[in-house]
């Protein structure tokens, strides 16, 4: 069984609520944090090895690190809650349930990181977890963990729940600090990194909501000890938001020492896949990691097991960049279409583009195009190699990674599914009908 920091107490009724959560030990890791100097609290978040738990895995403690500080200008805590990565939703599940548990942990790294006023920017489609975390920023203000003076320590930390407006891109770090500046959420060039230069031109930090979660326990069972749960680089455990085609889609905790087999078919965690269907594919880290066969999903090429953790999703000579993205991990039964599925990702991609970039914005709309034609029957085999060639133009050649997002679905999907692809320009009136799972298995 999986040790569980961050949902131990998730199941506890009323740990909404601060009375709740401070009788679960809660804001204990805060007052602990508050009697220690910012640079031992870091040093604490460097040694625990956390890494972003967004998405690109950057390591938190070198992050902190980078944050410019300038005499006279104010630092900022900017917590990125604009959970949008199709397959995701940990931190709506964090936000929900344990709100205090993000508020503690930004009090202490607000407190690490000299931010006196810090953001917590949220989707608009969470429509309702705000208030739940207004609420909870009131208690926590009216027990003294926030406000001016913080137990007496001298530190003021005042927190602002930002709605962002239902964009996709506004989670992108830089767009979403254009969005929190009231512009249009435009991602910005880097370098310069928010560290440097963020909102209002101040140096920012830019933390996911999960990453931010994780400061509590490991200021509570120090960074040490932390480090030792997990394997290698993948320190600490992890939430997994699971959806697709198991028998119990949700929000698991994982050490990240479990393996792939284990996280799907365990009662523990997916508990297999419904009406005993064949493993097809899976998505392990949200809609902008590239999609893996089900003999690379539960082995490696080596034919050791793949476990559930940074560096294994990675390995194998098929991903670009981390597999454990988001941690949204996505089944795929045998019963389903590949080409289907892609085309889905890329009509999300072709809406969400912000459309600075002509690769992007051009790119994402003709890999949508050719994917319906060829979904629908009416596509030739020339239009797979004109698909791949795009992909390839956009990836690399842009402002943000949404680009890249958009491509790298498109090649893997060829990459590892050419015959899908074959067989819908091969049976056009079939695949009008028919889709390519149901139809071969
Ligand atoms: P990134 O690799 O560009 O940056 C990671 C973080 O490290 C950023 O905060 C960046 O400012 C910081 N950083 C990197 N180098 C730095 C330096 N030299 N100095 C100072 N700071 C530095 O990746 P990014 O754009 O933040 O995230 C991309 C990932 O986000 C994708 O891999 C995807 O998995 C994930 N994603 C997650 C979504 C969600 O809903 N959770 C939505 C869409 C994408
Ligand atoms: Fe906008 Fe796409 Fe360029 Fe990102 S890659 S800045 S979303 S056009």
């Amino acid at each position: 069984m999986s040790k569980k920091l961050l949902l131990k107490d998730a199941h506890i009724e009323g740990i909404r609520y601060f009375e709740t959560y401070r009788k679960q030990g809660g804001y204990t890791a805060a007052e602990k944090a508050l009697k220690m100097t910012p640079e031992e609290i870091l040093e604490e978040v460097k040694v625990s090895g956390l890494r972003g738990r967004g998405g690109a895995g950057f390591p938190t403690g070198m992050k902190w690190s980078f944050l410019a500080k300038p005499e006279g200008v104010p630092r900022h805590l900017v917590v990125n809650a604009d959970e949008s990565e199709p397959g995701t939703f940990k931190d709506r599940y964090l936000m929900e349930f344990l709100p205090h548990l993000l508020i503690e942990g930004m009090l202490i790294s607000s407190y690490t990181l000299g931010s006196n006023v810090s953001y917590i920017y949220i989707r608009g489609e969470y429509s309702w977890i705000p208030d739940i975390l207004e609420e909870a920023i009131e208690e926590a203000k009216a027990a003294g963990f926030l406000g001016k003076n913080i137990l007496g320590t001298g530190f003021d930390c005042e927190i602002y729940v930002q709605r962002g407006g239902g964009a996709y891109i506004c989670g992108e770090e830089t767009a979403l600090l254009e969005s929190l500046e009231g512009k249009r959420g435009n991602p910005r060039l880097k370098p310069p990194f928010p560290a440097v230069k963020g909102l209002w031109e101040r140096p920012t930090v830019v933390n996911n909501v999960e990453s931010i979660a994780a400061i509590v326990p490991i200021i509570d069972i120090t960074g040490a000890e932390y480090a030792k749960i997990g394997v290698g680089r993948s320190t600490g455990t992890k939430l997994i938001s699971a959806c697709g085609n198991i028998n119990k889609p949700g929000v698991y905790e994982i050490d990240m020492t479990i393996t792939v087999e284990e996280f799907i078919y365990s009662d523990e965690y997916c508990g297999g896949i419904p009406n005993g269907k064949k493993l097809k594919a899976c998505i392990p880290g949200g809609s902008s990691v590239p999609i893996v066969p089900a003999n690379l999903l539960l082995k490696t090429v080596n034919g050791e097991p793949r476990y559930m953790n940074y560096e294994s999703l990675a390995d194998g000579g098929f991903a670009t960049g981390t597999m454990m993205g988001s941690g949204g991990f996505i089944v795929l039964d045998e019963d389903q279409c590949v080409v289907e599925h892609t085309m889905t990702l890329a009509r999300f991609y072709h809406h969400e583009s912000c459309g600075q970039c002509t690769p992007c914005r051009e790119g994402t709309g003709w890999m949508h195009k050719i994917l319906k034609k060829i979904e629908k029957g009416e596509g030739k085999m020339e239009d797979i190699d004109l698909l791949w060639d795009i992909q390839r133009k956009i990836e690399g050649n842009t402002i943000c990674p949404l680009g890249d997002a958009a491509a790298w679905p498109v090649a893997a999907a060829i990459r590892h599914f050419r015959d899908e692809f074959e067989w819908h320009v091969k049976n056009p009136e079939l695949s009008q009908t028919q889709n390519y799972g149901l139809a071969n298995y």
